[in-house]
């Protein structure tokens, strides 16, 4: 049985790309393998989002073409954002490359893969260094967001990813998922409905909806009651048999309208938790990366979810150094971390990306100040989420059963509504359940607790 190696770099709609490469592998018979020297086909799905990212992606590619290999006919393969973006140039950079796809075309790596596979095999290959097949598959396809659907097979997890639109079209001046990711389209509902039950059927609790502005899902379709089509969207995934918690991923202050803070008041598996990407505290500097919107705007938002919801927790991106941030700028974002004590915050210090217009700017900032302001910001960001985490040890809380525990397999992991990770101490909850857990310790970012 023909084996393949996927690896993922990037965010959750690119684990969700992966998961359907592989499903499709697995229905052609294939097995899935995470050992380098036994796969028959190895893919890279790819980020572009930062420099390091790619770095990291061809690193790893160039890597694997110069390993000696008992199999010299194996199909080496790169798919996602970096491949949208930089196309057949890839072969230039990885000569022994067979195939590239590009954001849109994932539904066809199986068979472009395995057809290559097959014919090497019938041909009896022996060479390994030799230049590789260069098939490039990146063109943009109407309709395609209706081809998501496979999941793998049961496999015990009880969460999973739904991918309920596809694209961006807010061309923030920083980033170039516009460019890798097309425009936006949404799946309908009935497709992402029948999707979920079919999930739910296998034993899956929990879902998070995926959208490159999810919130945007839908817009192209009327406000019904005061709802927008998101939240329609939501409101049927409540009334769900079987589904008990939904969870969805990155909103935009754009489109965030009053009826999605009021869902936080009257749908309860609606999760405790949102990661809302704020990008910066500086109106300038939200006005320089393209996106329309005042911060208080986005700090009225925070603070309106949290009156809705009082335990939600509440996550978010940073971009630190974008060109021309003046350190009163800086001082602005950290005093918006300060005023919603965010749970956590992933920061990044701004990373020039090809063909966007940030990257075309005067005043880029230097490497050294990035990294004080990163390193400064992370301080800040790192007292807050662990005294909010501090803060639940005593409470009770309902932990949906992951599984074992990835460092101590005698124990069991799972999370709190607000996303945080649980260790739970002795005990033989069922994966899947969702039981009353006594947070009694906190070492930073992991609580521990008994089931009550
Ligand atoms: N440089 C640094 N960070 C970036 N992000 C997007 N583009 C860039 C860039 N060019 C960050 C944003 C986004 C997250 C996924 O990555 O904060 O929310
Ligand atoms: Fe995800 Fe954006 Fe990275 Fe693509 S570029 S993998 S959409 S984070």
């Amino acid at each position: 049985m023909p084996s393949v190696l996927i690896k993922t770099y990037g965010c959750q709609m690119n684990e969700r790309d992966s998961e359907q490469v592989a499903s499709m592998f697995l229905a052609g018979g294939y097995e899935l393998t995470k050992d380098e020297a036994q796969a028959d086909v190895i893919l890279i799905n790819t980020c572009s989002v930062r420099e390091k990212a790619e770095l990291k992606a061809l690193g790893k590619m160039g890597l694997l073409c110069s390993r000696p290999t008992a199999k010299p006919w194996v199909v080496y393969g790169f798919m996602g954002c970096m491949s949208q973006s930089r196309a057949a140039s890839l072969f230039r950079d990885v000569p022994r490359l067979d195939v590239v796809t590009g954001t849109q075309q994932y539904h066809h790596v199986y068979e472009v893969c395995n057809r290559l596979l097959r014919s090497r095999l019938g041909q009896n290959i022996t060479e390994h260094f030799r230049k590789g097949a260069h098939i490039c598959r990146t063109q943009q396809e109407d309709g395609f967001q209706n081809a998501i659907r496979d999941h793998l097979p049961p496999s015990g997890n009880c969460t999973a990813f739904v991918s309920i639109m596809q694209g961006c079209e807010m061309r923030c001046s920083y980033c170039i998922v516009p460019s890798t990711r097309g425009s936006e389209c949404s799946r309908p509902a009935a497709d992402i409905l029948q999707e979920v039950r079919e999930l739910v059927a296998r034993g899956v609790k929990e879902v998070t909806l995926l959208g490159q502005i999810v919130n945007r899902y839908g817009r192209e379709e009327a406000i019904i009651n005061g709802r927008s089509a998101f939240v329609r969207l939501l409101e049927q995934l409540n009334d769900m048999d079987g589904l008990e918690r939904i969870r969805f991923t990155s909103p935009h202050p754009i489109g965030f309208r009053e009826d999605l803070v009021n869902a936080y008041t009257y749908l309860p598996k609606l999760c405790s938790h949102i990661h809302f990407p704020m990008q910066s505290g500086s109106d300038r500097i939200l006005q320089l990366m393209r996106r329309p919107y005042k911060n208080e705007k986005y700090l009225r938002l925070c603070e309106a979810m949290r009156e809705a919801r009082p335990d939600l927790a509440i996550t978010t991106d940073i971009i630190v150094g974008f060109p021309g941030e003046t350190d009163e700028d800086y001082q602005q974002t950290k005093a918006a971390v300060e005023r919603i004590q965010f749970d956590n915050a992933f920061i990044f210090q701004y990373s020039p990306r090809r063909d966007t217009v940030a990257a075309a700017m005067d005043n880029q900032i230097c490497l050294r100040v990035k990294e004080e302001r990163n390193h400064d910001l992370l301080e800040t960001v790192n007292r807050i989420a662990i005294a909010r985490n501090q803060a639940l040890v005593g409470t009770l809380q309902s932990i949906l059963v992951e599984g074992p525990s990835k460092n101590n397999e005698s124990r069991l992991q799972g999370r709190t509504s607000q996303n945080k990770p649980v260790i739970i101490e002795g005990g033989t909850a069922e994966v899947g359940s969702i039981v009353p857990v006594r947070i009694d310790e906190c070492t930073g970012f992991t609580l521990y607790g008994k089931v009550e």
